[in-house]
């Protein structure tokens, strides 16, 4: 339910009455250092105010709004590239640091980190949300690819979840604290440093898009692929109403039918043989003929249609916002829950385009409400409830990549069970015992 208000933050608009409203702090402060966050951190625990750390706000789920006011902090002045071990493959990021920040940073090197959401977001953010998007199939979610944090604690003690300067590829020694921050959404303490696995730039990066006669198609032509091992890099799917809007928006002329976006990443010889491969498996499931592209403005163009999906959906229709669902399932059940999820969608009155990370199960439909109509903000609440348990139904979850944050708490339970979701209050307790850190977010106390 969050871009929408994510997208009300970004117009200064805080005065209305809606849904999830985003609500400011009472006061932002732009720390420079782990020890001034520290002391910020030790005065707010002493006089029992609430901290929201903030990297660049780009988050879906309300993570920067304060419900409860309380002291905003600011975190992009801390924003150095710390030690980097090319040699290692891996840096340490203060949370000013952008993934495409980090990645100019890393040009001469040979070296990238590729987990991707989207937006140009923090990096010690995406740890904290536990973000992914179209490069997780291959590379991995942060989850993966955070090796270490630098955490102050509400009480302003500073910690490194896997040990001071440890940067092992593995480790068995205790448990796995870097893990519980990974995802914690800014609720057990503030991210100060993030340790991030990196990866060499491929030779070779060719694009394709393919479409296909139904979802059903497009999708088994994705569980084939997976199934049989070839690493692709990514493969997105786009349904035909997000095609119709890519081609509404962007003056382009795609068939408007479910069309797979495919990226392929090796060497020359490596990345056609995996074309080839996926190719094959598309043609079984009556595919078109791949259109490909491997010279870098080409890949862009080939590429636009998905890179500018979620505006090419507003603009379906002017003044709306959108309000983005995020389920992910078990691969081999994600045809059908599309394509029920898409009846759904088509029996109410609002427009749903859906886009998916498909090879991870992960798919968003953006619900197009107008701001101003309590009935479709309703009507887009019951939808999205309905796709959250949906996924629930078939051993999936109500979040994939955006997190819990205020909208989905009571989903987190569903999905939990009460005894695990005891656990995970237990943990919020015994790391946040004045429930200070981010308060109302994931874990309401
Ligand atoms: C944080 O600071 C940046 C500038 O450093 C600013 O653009 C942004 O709006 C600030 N966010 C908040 C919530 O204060
Ligand atoms: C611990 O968790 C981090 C973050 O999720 C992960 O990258 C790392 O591989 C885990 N370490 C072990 C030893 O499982």
């Amino acid at each position: 339910m969050c871009l929408f208000a994510v997208l009300v933050l970004a117009n200064g608009d805080l005065t209305k009455t809606k849904p999830n409203r985003p609500q400011p702090a009472d006061v932002v402060v732009w720390p420079e250092s782990t020890n001034a966050v520290s002391k910020v951190a030790t005065i707010c625990y002493d006089n029992n105010v609430p901290m929201i750390p903030f990297g660049t706000g780009t988050g879906l789920e309300s993570g920067v709004s304060a419900p409860r006011g309380g002291v905003c902090l600011n975190l992009t002045k801390m924003d150095q590239v710390l030690d980097l071990h090319p040699e290692d493959f891996d840096v340490s990021v203060q949370p000013g640091v952008t993934r495409n920040a980090l990645n100019s940073y890393l040009r001469d090197t040979g070296l990238w980190f590729p987990v991707d959401p989207g937006a140009d977001a923090s990096l010690c953010g995406m740890a904290a949300t536990s973000a992914s998007g179209t490069n997780a199939v291959r590379y991995g979610t942060m989850r993966e690819n955070v090796m270490n944090m630098e955490v102050v604690l509400p009480d302003g003690t500073i910690i490194n979840t896997a040990g001071k300067d440890r940067r092992t590829k593995k480790t068995a020694a205790g448990y796995n604290l870097t893990n519980i921050y990974v995802g914690s959404e800014g609720t057990l303490g503030i991210i100060t440093k993030t340790t991030l696995r990196l990866y060499g730039i491929p030779e070779t990066i060719m694009a394709a898009v393919c479409s296909f006669p139904s979802v059903q198609a497009a999708v088994d032509t994705t569980v084939m692929t997976m199934q049989s091992g070839i690493p692709i890099a990514r493969i997105e799917f786009l349904d035909d109403v997000m095609m119709d809007a890519c081609n509404k928006f962007g003056g382009l002329d795609y068939p408007v039918a479910p069309t797979l976006f495919l990226e392929f990443h090796g060497s020359e010889k490596n990345v056609a043989d995996q074309a080839e491969a996926v190719a094959e498996i598309a043609q079984m499931n009556e595919g078109s003929d791949f259109q490909m592209a491997s010279d870098p403005a080409q890949r862009k163009k080939l590429w636009s249609a998905r890179h500018n999906a979620w505006y090419a959906g507003l603009a379906l229709k002017p003044g709306s916002k959108g309000c983005a669902t995020d389920v992910c399932v078990p691969i081999s059940r994600l045809p059908e829950v599309i394509v029920e999820t898409k009846e759904d969608i088509s029996k109410s009155s609002l427009i749903g385009p859906i886009v998916g990370h498909v090879g991870d199960g992960n798919f968003h439909s953006l619900l197009i409400i107008d701001p101003d109509d309590p009935a479709q903000i309703e009507e887009a609440h019951v939808l999205h409830e309905r796709m959250a348990r949906r996924a629930l139904a078939v051993g999936g979850t109500c979040t994939g990549e955006h997190g819990i944050g205020l909208g989905k708490r009571h989903l987190l339970r569903e999905e939990m069970g009460e005894g695990t979701f005891n656990v995970m209050k237990a943990l919020k307790h015994a790391l946040d015992p004045k429930n200070i850190m981010n308060p109302e977010k994931v874990i309401p106390v």
